[in-house]
């Protein structure tokens, strides 16, 4: 299974990411995270020093091997389609049992240029999608346009998260847009930060048309542990047994995922 999680900034990406990466690992199955977020945070949701995490855009050296060209540079030759089946292995950083790849601030060329390090991001990217047993969970910024096409049509479903609020219903209407446009229609949505069955409603209401896959309820706990070392020492809350309910769902919809 391959999932993609956006959102407007803020909603709980990250925070569902690591809740059904826990999900897949502790049933056996090789979970691969990709921090596609310029400013994410998930090594720290791992528990691990983001100081000590060199994100792959910064790789000089493996970006210069493997494309033939420096990253910084455009214009010159370099290879579209580098090596990059070994980099889930070799680059990954892995933690309880799950692997982690931050990609990094992948410059976007401009006026179709396309430079060495977007070269190797999106070479690895499809990659995921399209050769790895693995469930890959891809943490996203609310602009996805940098999922290229064919990695966007390998996605099994597109999480959207969103909160009570009219923000982030815009936000999702506006990934909506911007995945179908790359031919990724495979969307549904979970509601965050949920108090009560009125914020419920209010999201229900709010986006007809959309799918939810399940609402996860607004937890102190959820708090303590972002302060605390990260989001695995959330075991047994209400927010780890709605979480659990999505995955399962996710499952339903996509059964050929083996857990
Ligand atoms: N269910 C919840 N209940 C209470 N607080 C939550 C819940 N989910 C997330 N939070 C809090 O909201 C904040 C943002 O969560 P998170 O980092 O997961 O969001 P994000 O969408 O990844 O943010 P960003 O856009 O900055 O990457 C964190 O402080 C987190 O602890
Ligand atoms: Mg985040």
């Amino acid at each position: 299974m391959k999932i993609a999680v956006s959102g407007k900034g803020g909603v709980g990406k990250t925070t569902l990411v690591l809740l059904l990466a826990r999900y897949f690992r502790d049933r056996g199955t090789g979970v691969i995270l990709v921090d596609a977020d310029p400013d994410g945070n998930l090594a720290a949701g791992l528990g691990l020093d983001p100081a000590s995490v060199v994100p792959i855009s910064a790789m000089k050296e493996l970006i210069a091997e493997r494309t033939g060209a420096r990253p910084g540079t455009s214009g010159g030759f370099f290879k579209l389609n580098p090596r990059v089946d070994d980099l889930p292995d070799t680059v990954a950083i892995k933690k309880d049992g799950i692997r982690l790849l931050v990609m990094g601030t992948v410059r976007r060329g401009g006026g179709g240029c396309i430079c060495p390090e977007s070269a190797l991001a999106k070479a690895l990217l499809l990659h995921l999608v399209l050769e790895r047993d693995d469930v890959v969970i891809m943490d996203m910024e609310a602009g996805i346009e940098h999922l290229g096409r064919g990695t966007a049509r390998a996605v099994d479903m597109m999480i959207v998260v969103v909160e009570p609020g009219r923000r982030s219903v815009e936000t999702a209407n506006r990934v909506r847009a911007l995945a179908a446009d790359i031919g990724l229609t495979k969307i549904a949505v979970v509601g965050n930060k949920v108090r009560d069955e009125g914020d419920e409603k209010f999201l229900r209401e709010a986006m007809p048309g959309f799918v939810f896959l399940g609402f996860i309820p607004f937890s102190e706990a959820v708090i303590q542990a972002d302060i605390g070392d990260g989001g695995f020492s959330l075991a047994d809350s209400p927010v780890t047994a709605a979480a659990d309910e999505i995955a399962k769902r996710l499952i339903e919809i996509d059964p050929g995922t083996q857990t």
